[in-house]
């Protein structure tokens, strides 16, 4: 890129802005990209470039501000421009009905209709856009004032941040913030993998997500939006509903696209029970169906009763929850090692499809709900996609059930079974395990691991699932011919591979220590343990006190690193390990350790605390070397009682003559080590 002038750069990130957000748009609101992911990045790329070099073009509401700001100390309170309103619900047809009824005797004689839209199981956020930039958004809070989230929503890519067509003065959009199920499902997954505890619904997700200080975190959870109407407007030309519905969409906006104009309340009833059957088929999740009256001035006519509006009802579907028998309690090992436990029941029909098992998420939760096999259980689906059991029905006992206890080894390859201090998931600590293989082994040749380019997912599951390796050992010893046999894998990049690996047994310690997997122990704790222990035979061996005592280790990071080193099966990989020549030596160590490498010394008069003999071999242990006689290449000329000519040699050359004290302190030099 040729230096552009400030004015210049300001003109082409105002351009860029409007592409990029144009391009967002049209992926995350109309789901039909134009762009590759590749073209898209490269255009957010060149500018934060420019605002990099001028950062005061940096506005707010860049979208390079959508990956979220610094964290916050707190939230500051706002309050709505108008109060944010519930809904009052109706459980049955029957009450959608008598709704239908109480609003035509309030406005007897006129002609009604009615939007029916899906209720979003989200968490209700109020955008307000000044001249059409997005200014603040808050969540509902009590009504009357809510918390400020905006840069937490400047991270949710479906809202715009600024208004696409001649914008009003002022507007506050409203509408719900929600995670999809698919979100859902992956975000717990990964909780549970990491031994936190799962959200229990999208909902929870969502309002976790956006209630986040850390607007970065926020970023990462998948957000996504729908609007649903205007809070206050000025300069807003919409006389009904759905006209406000098609101003919302026309401007930028998510409008849920199911909605559906009625003028007859049998049709609109329908519509909600049509939809209480199909529900489970959107990818989001939703609790009901909302009906509004379409026409604003009949709204404002009808007004609201200090909660609600008297013009909309919440329909509320009932929740899909059924009684089944639990069989058995199965455990699984996810690829991270954790256990969970699976409730095995009797099939049931549930949201949608049939089920036969349930996360029971962990043993705390077991005892929490009172669960013994054989017991009568309520069954859910957590946001309409993940079965639960929600409770144990203690009261149909027959006094068969049995108490589940978790088991103490691995029920893959028989590991004794941890529970670190303060976690509820216990854990399966062999990398080895077949469960856990391709995750190690993926880790092991990560570039910041032992960095062996080409060892990719695709190869990594032929390996494993082939039987052709058993442990990261063992791609050490793989075979030319038997690799090259394997999909997408020519002669070419088989050796290509191969040298990969061979390259990689020269790796630093501190690589191999974080590359094993340990719990805990990341790349930094590799270094720091490499540089102190220097190789890993004085790692292994170290106790959980001489593991603490180093800089930076601390006692979460000892224990697992103890847990580890223990148990067989990790002991026998490295032992193998070694057997195949993989470096387990710290070249940082090992500079350390021989800090006077290259340097060489001349002798010359007593020492009084060491022989000559003695002060040799110190120096040639530290990596030194002693020469006869002084020259140019002489480093340092110690110098004792009652020196020789050698003292003056060194003069005349100019080179560095020490005493004792100043000869032992270079000595000492190597218990300086890091
Ligand atoms: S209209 C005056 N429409 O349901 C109330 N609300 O108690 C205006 N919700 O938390 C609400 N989907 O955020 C409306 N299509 C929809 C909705 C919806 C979800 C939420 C809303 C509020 C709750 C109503």
């Amino acid at each position: 890129m040729t230096e552009l002038t400030r004015n210049e750069a300001a003109r082409r990130a105002e351009e860029l802005r409007r592409e990029i957000e144009h391009h967002n748009y049209r992926y995350y609101v109309l789901d039909d990209p134009v762009l590759s992911d590749a073209e898209f990045d490269r255009l957010v790329a060149e500018l934060a470039a420019l605002e990099k070099a001028y950062p005061d073009l940096v506005t707010p509401n860049s979208p390079t501000q959508r990956v979220g700001g610094a964290p916050r100390e707190g939230f500051t309170s706002v309050r709505h421009l108008a109060p944010m309103l519930s809904l009052a619900n109706a459980f049955s047809a029957h009450e959608l009905r008598d709704f239908d009824r109480r609003v035509r005797g309030a406005l007897p004689g006129e002609n009604t209709a009615y939007v029916v839209e899906p209720k979003i199981d989200g968490l209700a956020v109020s955008l307000t856009y000044q001249n059409g930039e997005f200014v603040r958004g808050a969540t509902r809070g009590d009504g009357e004032t809510g918390e400020d989230i905006t840069p937490n929503l400047r991270t949710v890519r479906s809202l715009p941040l600024r208004l696409l067509q001649d914008a009003p003065p002022l507007v506050e959009v409203r509408g719900e913030a929600y995670m999809s199920k698919d979100a859902f499902s992956k975000l717990n997954a990964r909780r549970e993998e990491a031994g936190e505890t799962p959200f229990a619904n999208p909902r929870n997700a969502a309002a976790g997500s956006l209630r986040q200080l850390d607007p970065g975190v926020t970023a990462n959870r998948k957000l996504d939006l729908f609007v649903y109407g205007i809070g206050h407007a000025e300069g807003v030309a919409a006389g009904s509903h759905h006209e406000t519905l098609a101003w919302l969409a026309a401007q930028g906006f998510r409008v849920n696209e199911q909605y559906r104009l009625f003028e007859d309340i049998g049709e609109a009833v329908d519509f909600c029970l049509a939809w209480q059957k199909k529900r489970f088929e959107l990818p989001y999740t939703i609790d009901g169906m909302v009906v509004k009256l379409d026409s604003l001035e009949q709204q404002q006519r009808l007004g609201a009763t200090l909660k609600s509006p008297r013009w909309a009802i919440a329909y509320k579907f009932p929740p899909e929850e059924a009684v089944t028998t639990l069989k058995d309690i199965l455990v699984s090992v996810g690829r991270t090692g954790v256990l969970t436990p699976t409730a095995v029941f009797k099939p049931v029909h549930l949201a949608g499809t049939t089920v036969i098992r349930a996360t029971l998420h962990n043993e705390d939760l077991i005892r929490e709900k009172d669960i013994l096999i054989g017991d009568r259980i309520v069954v859910h689906k957590a946001g309409d996609v993940i079965p639960e059991v929600v409770r144990s029905l203690p009261e149909l006992r027959t006094g068969r059930e049995k108490v589940f206890n978790m088991p103490p080894h691995c029920p893959v390859c028989g590991a004794r079974t941890i529970r670190e201090e303060g976690e509820v998931a216990l854990r399966c600590p062999n990398i080895s395990c077949p469960a856990r293989l391709k995750e190690s082994l993926l880790h092991f040749a990560s570039r910041s691991a032992m960095d062996i380019r080409g060892l990719g997912r695709a190869l990594v599951e032929q390996l494993v699932e082939k039987d052709m390796v058993e442990s990261v050992a063992d791609i050490y010893t793989l075979k030319h011919d038997v690799l090259a046999r394997l999909e997408r894998m020519g002669s070419k990049s088989t050796a290509n591979v191969l040298g990969e690996i061979e390259a990689s047994k020269k790796r630093d310690l501190s690589r191999l220590i974080f590359a094993l997997g340990i719990r805990h122990v990341g790349e930094r704790a590799g270094k720091v343990l490499a540089g102190r222990f220097g190789t890993l035979e004085r790692l292994m061996s170290a106790t959980e006190e001489e593991l603490t005592a180093v800089p930076e280790i601390g006692p979460k990071i000892a224990a697992s690193m103890r847990a580890f080193f223990a148990e067989p099966q990790n002991r026998a990989v490295i032992a193998r390990l070694v057997d195949a020549g993989v470096n387990i030596e710290s070249t940082a160590a090992a500079a350390a350790a021989r800090p006077l490498a290259g340097k060489v010394f001349v002798l010359t008069g007593a020492l009084a605390g060491l022989t000559r003999d003695e002060a040799a071999a110190r120096i040639e242990l530290l990596g030194g070397r002693v020469a006869s006689s002084v020259s140019r290449r002489t480093d340092y000329v110690v110098a004792g009682e009652n020196p020789g000519s050698k003292l003056d040699k060194a003069r005349e050359l100019g080179v560095s003559i020490i005493n004792e004290d100043e000869f032992n302190t270079l000595l000492g030099a190597r218990s300086q080590q890091p």
